[in-house]
Protein backbone atom coordinates (compact mmCIF):
# COMPACT_ATOMS: atom_id res chain seq x y z
CA UNK A 1 0.00 0.00 0.00
CA UNK A 2 1.52 3.31 -0.79
CA UNK A 3 1.78 5.36 2.34
CA UNK A 4 -0.10 8.37 2.23
CA UNK A 5 2.83 12.17 2.57
CA UNK A 6 1.18 14.90 4.16
CA UNK A 7 3.54 16.64 1.71
CA UNK A 8 5.26 16.26 -1.53
CA UNK A 9 8.78 15.10 -0.72
CA UNK A 10 11.77 15.58 -2.31
CA UNK A 11 13.82 12.72 -3.01
CA UNK A 12 17.26 12.37 -4.58
CA UNK A 13 18.76 9.00 -5.87
CA UNK A 14 22.59 8.63 -5.48
CA UNK A 15 25.01 6.29 -6.54
CA UNK A 16 28.83 6.20 -7.58
CA UNK A 17 28.64 2.76 -9.17
CA UNK A 18 25.31 2.04 -10.55
CA UNK A 19 22.36 4.27 -12.42
CA UNK A 20 19.42 4.96 -10.23
CA UNK A 21 17.08 5.63 -13.45
CA UNK A 22 15.39 2.59 -12.97
CA UNK A 23 14.32 3.45 -9.21
CA UNK A 24 11.99 6.21 -11.09
CA UNK A 25 8.94 5.04 -12.35
CA UNK A 26 8.54 3.29 -9.06
CA UNK A 27 9.00 6.22 -6.91
CA UNK A 28 6.73 8.09 -9.46
CA UNK A 29 3.89 5.34 -8.90
CA UNK A 30 4.17 5.20 -5.24
CA UNK A 31 4.27 9.44 -4.68
CA UNK A 32 3.05 10.66 -7.79
CA UNK A 33 3.70 14.12 -6.31
CA UNK A 34 7.48 14.02 -5.07
CA UNK A 35 9.80 16.11 -6.62
CA UNK A 36 12.95 13.23 -8.16
CA UNK A 37 16.16 14.00 -8.59
CA UNK A 38 18.91 12.31 -9.66
CA UNK A 39 22.62 13.05 -10.24
CA UNK A 40 24.25 15.16 -11.61
CA UNK A 41 21.04 17.40 -11.77
CA UNK A 42 20.47 17.47 -7.68
CA UNK A 43 18.69 21.17 -7.60
CA UNK A 44 19.11 22.80 -4.17
CA UNK A 45 20.89 20.61 -1.80
CA UNK A 46 18.85 21.92 0.77
CA UNK A 47 15.25 21.37 -0.82
CA UNK A 48 16.46 17.36 -0.10
CA UNK A 49 14.35 15.67 2.07
CA UNK A 50 15.55 11.89 1.59
CA UNK A 51 17.66 9.90 -0.17
CA UNK A 52 17.36 6.42 -1.66
CA UNK A 53 21.47 5.27 -2.70
CA UNK A 54 23.77 2.46 -3.19
CA UNK A 55 27.63 3.80 -2.28
CA UNK A 56 26.61 7.61 -2.01
CA UNK A 57 29.58 9.37 -3.30
CA UNK A 58 31.16 10.09 0.16
CA UNK A 59 30.43 14.02 0.98
CA UNK A 60 27.49 14.62 -0.66
CA UNK A 61 25.05 13.61 2.13
CA UNK A 62 26.63 15.95 4.63
CA UNK A 63 25.27 18.75 2.04
CA UNK A 64 22.21 18.30 2.34
CA UNK A 65 21.31 20.43 5.43
CA UNK A 66 17.10 19.45 5.70
CA UNK A 67 17.83 15.99 5.60
CA UNK A 68 15.61 12.91 7.30
CA UNK A 69 15.91 9.99 5.75
CA UNK A 70 18.79 7.91 4.01
CA UNK A 71 17.49 5.00 2.44
CA UNK A 72 19.40 2.11 1.50
CA UNK A 73 18.57 0.41 -1.75
CA UNK A 74 18.99 -2.67 0.12
CA UNK A 75 19.38 -4.90 3.55
CA UNK A 76 23.11 -3.73 4.12
CA UNK A 77 24.02 -0.46 4.64
CA UNK A 78 27.93 -0.77 4.78
CA UNK A 79 27.82 1.45 1.69
CA UNK A 80 26.43 4.27 3.54
CA UNK A 81 27.97 4.24 6.73
CA UNK A 82 31.23 3.86 4.90
CA UNK A 83 31.19 7.90 4.43
CA UNK A 84 32.99 9.76 7.16
CA UNK A 85 30.91 12.87 6.73
CA UNK A 86 27.86 11.10 7.19
CA UNK A 87 25.56 13.35 9.53
CA UNK A 88 23.13 12.25 12.48
CA UNK A 89 20.33 11.34 10.29
CA UNK A 90 18.11 8.04 10.27
CA UNK A 91 19.79 5.39 8.18
CA UNK A 92 17.29 2.55 6.62
CA UNK A 93 17.28 -0.28 5.27
CA UNK A 94 15.37 -2.64 2.96
CA UNK A 95 14.05 -5.51 5.29
CA UNK A 96 11.42 -7.41 2.46
CA UNK A 97 10.06 -11.63 2.27
CA UNK A 98 10.76 -11.57 -0.99
CA UNK A 99 14.32 -10.87 -0.39
CA UNK A 100 14.25 -13.42 2.09
CA UNK A 101 12.55 -15.78 -0.26
CA UNK A 102 15.29 -15.07 -3.00
CA UNK A 103 17.96 -15.43 -0.37
CA UNK A 104 16.46 -18.72 0.88
CA UNK A 105 16.29 -19.84 -2.93
CA UNK A 106 19.70 -19.16 -3.75
CA UNK A 107 21.33 -20.62 -0.55
CA UNK A 108 19.88 -23.67 -0.89
CA UNK A 109 20.82 -24.56 -3.99
CA UNK A 110 24.45 -23.25 -3.19
CA UNK A 111 24.38 -25.69 -0.04
CA UNK A 112 23.12 -28.53 -2.34
CA UNK A 113 25.18 -27.67 -5.33
CA UNK A 114 27.98 -28.73 -3.04
CA UNK A 115 27.06 -31.10 -1.16
CA UNK A 116 25.36 -33.43 -4.03
CA UNK A 117 28.30 -32.84 -5.89
CA UNK A 118 26.91 -30.95 -8.70
CA UNK A 119 29.89 -29.57 -10.26
CA UNK A 120 31.16 -32.83 -11.13
CA UNK A 121 27.67 -33.83 -12.73
CA UNK A 122 27.83 -31.25 -14.84
CA UNK A 123 31.41 -31.80 -15.55
CA UNK A 124 31.11 -35.28 -16.52
CA UNK A 125 27.60 -34.57 -18.96
CA UNK A 126 29.85 -32.37 -20.98
CA UNK A 127 31.71 -35.85 -21.53
CA UNK A 128 28.53 -37.67 -21.69
CA UNK A 129 29.79 -39.59 -18.76
CA UNK A 130 26.90 -41.31 -16.21
CA UNK A 131 29.32 -41.35 -13.22
CA UNK A 132 27.42 -41.33 -9.89
CA UNK A 133 28.84 -39.79 -6.62
CA UNK A 134 28.01 -40.20 -2.94
CA UNK A 135 24.55 -39.63 -1.59
CA UNK A 136 24.33 -38.71 1.71
CA UNK A 137 21.21 -37.90 3.82
CA UNK A 138 21.21 -34.17 4.74
CA UNK A 139 20.50 -34.45 8.17
CA UNK A 140 24.55 -35.88 8.04
CA UNK A 141 25.40 -32.14 6.32
CA UNK A 142 25.98 -29.76 8.89
CA UNK A 143 25.38 -26.37 7.74
CA UNK A 144 26.08 -23.41 10.15
CA UNK A 145 24.68 -19.52 9.09
CA UNK A 146 26.99 -16.72 10.46
CA UNK A 147 24.84 -13.99 10.79
CA UNK A 148 21.15 -15.26 11.87
CA UNK A 149 19.61 -11.83 11.17
CA UNK A 150 16.49 -11.31 8.89
CA UNK A 151 18.27 -13.81 5.96
CA UNK A 152 20.14 -15.54 7.89
CA UNK A 153 17.19 -16.95 10.02
CA UNK A 154 14.57 -17.75 6.85
CA UNK A 155 17.77 -19.73 5.63
CA UNK A 156 18.22 -21.76 8.49
CA UNK A 157 14.31 -22.64 8.12
CA UNK A 158 14.48 -23.48 4.38
CA UNK A 159 17.44 -26.45 5.29
CA UNK A 160 15.91 -27.32 7.93
CA UNK A 161 12.78 -27.90 6.03
CA UNK A 162 15.06 -30.26 4.00
CA UNK A 163 16.61 -31.90 6.77
CA UNK A 164 20.17 -30.48 6.89
CA UNK A 165 21.79 -30.37 10.43
CA UNK A 166 21.33 -26.89 10.79
CA UNK A 167 23.04 -24.37 13.57
CA UNK A 168 23.44 -20.33 13.42
CA UNK A 169 25.59 -17.58 15.11
CA UNK A 170 24.82 -14.48 15.85
CA UNK A 171 26.50 -11.39 18.26
CA UNK A 172 23.99 -11.52 20.41
CA UNK A 173 21.88 -13.75 22.65
CA UNK A 174 18.23 -15.17 21.57
CA UNK A 175 15.22 -15.87 23.19
CA UNK A 176 13.21 -17.46 20.39
CA UNK A 177 15.05 -19.63 17.15
CA UNK A 178 13.20 -22.37 15.55
CA UNK A 179 13.06 -25.85 17.44
CA UNK A 180 16.31 -27.67 16.49
CA UNK A 181 18.38 -24.88 15.50
CA UNK A 182 21.62 -25.56 17.06
CA UNK A 183 22.21 -21.84 18.25
CA UNK A 184 25.81 -20.33 18.89
CA UNK A 185 26.28 -16.49 19.85
CA UNK A 186 29.41 -13.91 20.77
CA UNK A 187 33.08 -13.91 20.35
CA UNK A 188 33.53 -17.06 22.90
CA UNK A 189 31.04 -20.00 21.13
CA UNK A 190 32.33 -18.87 17.89
CA UNK A 191 34.67 -21.75 17.69
CA UNK A 192 32.24 -24.15 18.90
CA UNK A 193 29.98 -23.18 16.34
CA UNK A 194 32.99 -22.99 13.52
CA UNK A 195 33.64 -26.75 14.48
CA UNK A 196 30.02 -28.23 13.09
CA UNK A 197 30.37 -26.79 9.81
CA UNK A 198 30.76 -29.23 6.89
CA UNK A 199 28.94 -25.89 4.87
CA UNK A 200 29.41 -22.24 6.38
CA UNK A 201 27.22 -19.92 4.67
CA UNK A 202 28.15 -15.90 5.82
CA UNK A 203 25.31 -13.95 6.18
CA UNK A 204 26.83 -11.08 8.51
CA UNK A 205 26.70 -7.54 7.71
CA UNK A 206 29.77 -5.53 6.97
CA UNK A 207 31.22 -3.65 9.95
CA UNK A 208 34.39 -3.27 11.50
CA UNK A 209 34.10 -6.31 13.76
CA UNK A 210 33.36 -8.25 10.43
CA UNK A 211 35.12 -7.20 8.00
CA UNK A 212 38.00 -10.18 7.19
CA UNK A 213 36.23 -12.43 9.25
CA UNK A 214 36.61 -15.20 6.42
CA UNK A 215 40.42 -15.27 7.01
CA UNK A 216 42.76 -18.25 7.40
CA UNK A 217 42.55 -18.12 11.42
CA UNK A 218 38.96 -19.30 11.14
CA UNK A 219 39.14 -21.52 8.07
CA UNK A 220 41.46 -23.58 10.51
CA UNK A 221 38.61 -23.91 12.80
CA UNK A 222 36.44 -25.73 9.91
CA UNK A 223 36.14 -29.70 9.67
CA UNK A 224 38.87 -29.73 6.96
CA UNK A 225 37.16 -30.11 3.51
CA UNK A 226 34.62 -27.86 4.69
CA UNK A 227 32.18 -25.80 2.36
CA UNK A 228 32.25 -22.54 2.22
CA UNK A 229 29.15 -19.87 0.70
CA UNK A 230 29.94 -16.07 0.72
CA UNK A 231 26.59 -14.02 0.15
CA UNK A 232 27.38 -11.34 2.89
CA UNK A 233 29.88 -8.58 1.35
CA UNK A 234 33.04 -9.60 -0.56
CA UNK A 235 34.98 -7.52 1.99
CA UNK A 236 34.22 -10.32 4.68
CA UNK A 237 37.00 -12.50 2.65
CA UNK A 238 40.41 -12.62 2.94
CA UNK A 239 41.03 -13.56 -0.59
CA UNK A 240 44.25 -14.58 -0.22
CA UNK A 241 43.60 -17.00 2.52
CA UNK A 242 40.82 -18.48 0.46
CA UNK A 243 43.00 -19.62 -1.86
CA UNK A 244 45.80 -20.69 0.32
CA UNK A 245 42.56 -22.80 2.14
CA UNK A 246 41.25 -24.37 -1.21
CA UNK A 247 45.00 -25.28 -2.03
CA UNK A 248 45.82 -27.10 0.95
CA UNK A 249 42.26 -29.04 1.02
CA UNK A 250 41.42 -27.10 3.81
CA UNK A 251 38.67 -26.04 1.66
CA UNK A 252 36.90 -27.83 -0.69
CA UNK A 253 34.88 -25.22 -2.50
CA UNK A 254 33.48 -21.96 -2.38
CA UNK A 255 30.42 -20.09 -3.73
CA UNK A 256 30.70 -16.40 -3.44
CA UNK A 257 27.96 -13.84 -4.81
CA UNK A 258 29.67 -10.75 -3.18
CA UNK A 259 32.88 -10.00 -3.87
CA UNK A 260 35.56 -6.97 -2.85
CA UNK A 261 35.98 -5.69 -5.96
CA UNK A 262 32.19 -5.83 -8.22
CA UNK A 263 32.49 -6.98 -11.46
CA UNK A 264 35.02 -9.71 -10.81
CA UNK A 265 38.07 -8.19 -13.11
CA UNK A 266 38.45 -10.79 -15.99
CA UNK A 267 41.46 -11.07 -14.59
CA UNK A 268 41.11 -12.13 -11.21
CA UNK A 269 42.67 -15.38 -10.03
CA UNK A 270 39.05 -16.88 -8.69
CA UNK A 271 37.97 -17.49 -12.40
CA UNK A 272 40.61 -19.78 -12.19
CA UNK A 273 39.80 -21.65 -10.03
CA UNK A 274 37.71 -25.14 -9.93
CA UNK A 275 36.54 -25.12 -6.82
CA UNK A 276 35.02 -21.45 -6.76
CA UNK A 277 32.10 -20.39 -8.00
CA UNK A 278 31.29 -16.93 -8.60
CA UNK A 279 28.11 -15.53 -9.03
CA UNK A 280 27.54 -11.97 -9.87
CA UNK A 281 25.88 -10.49 -6.46
CA UNK A 282 22.66 -12.08 -7.73
CA UNK A 283 21.58 -13.97 -4.36
CA UNK A 284 18.59 -11.89 -4.57
CA UNK A 285 16.97 -8.27 -5.23
CA UNK A 286 14.43 -5.84 -3.67
CA UNK A 287 11.23 -5.18 -6.29
CA UNK A 288 11.87 -1.57 -7.17
CA UNK A 289 7.71 -0.91 -6.27
CA UNK A 290 8.79 -2.33 -2.73
CA UNK A 291 12.09 -0.06 -2.40
CA UNK A 292 9.74 2.83 -3.03
CA UNK A 293 6.99 1.79 -0.56
CA UNK A 294 9.68 1.41 2.26
CA UNK A 295 11.12 4.53 1.95
CA UNK A 296 7.92 6.79 1.27
CA UNK A 297 6.96 4.51 4.59
CA UNK A 298 10.51 5.38 6.59
CA UNK A 299 10.25 9.33 5.74
CA UNK A 300 6.60 9.02 7.12
CA UNK A 301 7.88 7.68 10.52
CA UNK A 302 10.23 9.88 11.05
CA UNK A 303 8.40 12.79 9.88
CA UNK A 304 6.22 12.05 12.51
CA UNK A 305 9.07 12.28 14.73
CA UNK A 306 8.89 7.83 15.44
CA UNK A 307 11.76 5.92 14.51
CA UNK A 308 11.76 3.89 11.59
CA UNK A 309 11.35 0.14 12.21
CA UNK A 310 14.15 -0.63 9.89
CA UNK A 311 16.33 2.21 10.94
CA UNK A 312 19.52 0.88 11.84
CA UNK A 313 21.88 1.31 14.64
CA UNK A 314 24.58 3.49 13.54
CA UNK A 315 27.39 2.43 16.86
CA UNK A 316 26.49 -1.42 16.27
CA UNK A 317 27.13 -0.73 12.15
CA UNK A 318 23.80 -2.49 10.91
P1 LIG B 1 20.44 -8.45 9.86
O1 LIG B 1 20.91 -7.13 10.36
O2 LIG B 1 19.00 -8.78 9.98
O3 LIG B 1 21.25 -9.63 10.55
C1 LIG B 1 22.63 -9.58 10.80
C2 LIG B 1 23.02 -10.76 11.66
O4 LIG B 1 24.45 -10.77 11.81
C3 LIG B 1 22.44 -10.69 13.07
O5 LIG B 1 22.08 -11.97 13.52
C4 LIG B 1 23.62 -10.18 13.90
O6 LIG B 1 23.60 -10.56 15.28
C5 LIG B 1 24.77 -10.86 13.18
N1 LIG B 1 26.03 -10.17 13.48
C6 LIG B 1 26.36 -8.89 13.26
N2 LIG B 1 27.61 -8.63 13.68
C7 LIG B 1 28.08 -9.80 14.18
C8 LIG B 1 29.30 -10.19 14.79
N3 LIG B 1 30.30 -9.31 14.97
N4 LIG B 1 29.42 -11.47 15.21
C9 LIG B 1 28.41 -12.36 15.07
N5 LIG B 1 27.22 -12.04 14.49
C10 LIG B 1 27.06 -10.79 14.06
O7 LIG B 1 20.91 -8.51 8.32
P2 LIG B 1 20.23 -9.29 7.10
O8 LIG B 1 20.02 -10.70 7.49
O9 LIG B 1 19.07 -8.54 6.58
O10 LIG B 1 21.40 -9.16 6.00
C11 LIG B 1 22.70 -9.64 6.26
C12 LIG B 1 23.66 -9.20 5.17
O11 LIG B 1 23.42 -9.92 3.98
C13 LIG B 1 23.55 -7.75 4.71
O12 LIG B 1 24.18 -6.87 5.63
C14 LIG B 1 24.23 -7.78 3.38
O13 LIG B 1 25.62 -7.55 3.54
C15 LIG B 1 24.00 -9.20 2.89
N6 LIG B 1 23.10 -9.25 1.73
C16 LIG B 1 23.55 -9.79 0.58
C17 LIG B 1 22.73 -9.88 -0.51
C18 LIG B 1 23.18 -10.54 -1.77
O14 LIG B 1 22.45 -10.52 -2.76
N7 LIG B 1 24.35 -11.15 -1.80
C19 LIG B 1 21.36 -9.38 -0.47
C20 LIG B 1 20.97 -8.88 0.80
C21 LIG B 1 21.83 -8.81 1.86
P3 LIG B 1 22.41 -10.09 16.27
O15 LIG B 1 21.22 -10.92 15.86
O16 LIG B 1 22.92 -10.45 17.61
O17 LIG B 1 22.21 -8.62 16.03
C1 LIG C 1 21.84 -5.89 -0.10
C2 LIG C 1 22.51 -6.49 -1.22
O1 LIG C 1 22.47 -5.44 0.83
O2 LIG C 1 21.93 -6.59 -2.31
O3 LIG C 1 20.60 -5.86 -0.14
O4 LIG C 1 23.64 -6.94 -1.09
Amino acid sequence: MNQPMNDTPTIALLSSVINMDYLLPALRAACPGATLRTQPELGPLQAIDAVVCWEPPHGLIAQMPNLQLVQSLGAGVDHILGDPTLPDVPVCRIVDPDMASGMQAYVVWAVTHQQRHMSAYLASATQRRWDAYPINPPRQHRVGIAGLGTLGLACAQALQAIGYAVRGWSRSAKAELPAGLQYFHGDAQRAEFLAGCDTLVCLLPLTPQTVGVLNAELFAQLPRGAQLINVGRGDHLVEADLLAALASGQLASATLDALSVEPLPPSHPFWDQPNILITPHIATRTQTSVIAQQTLANLAHVRAGRAAEVAIDRQRGY
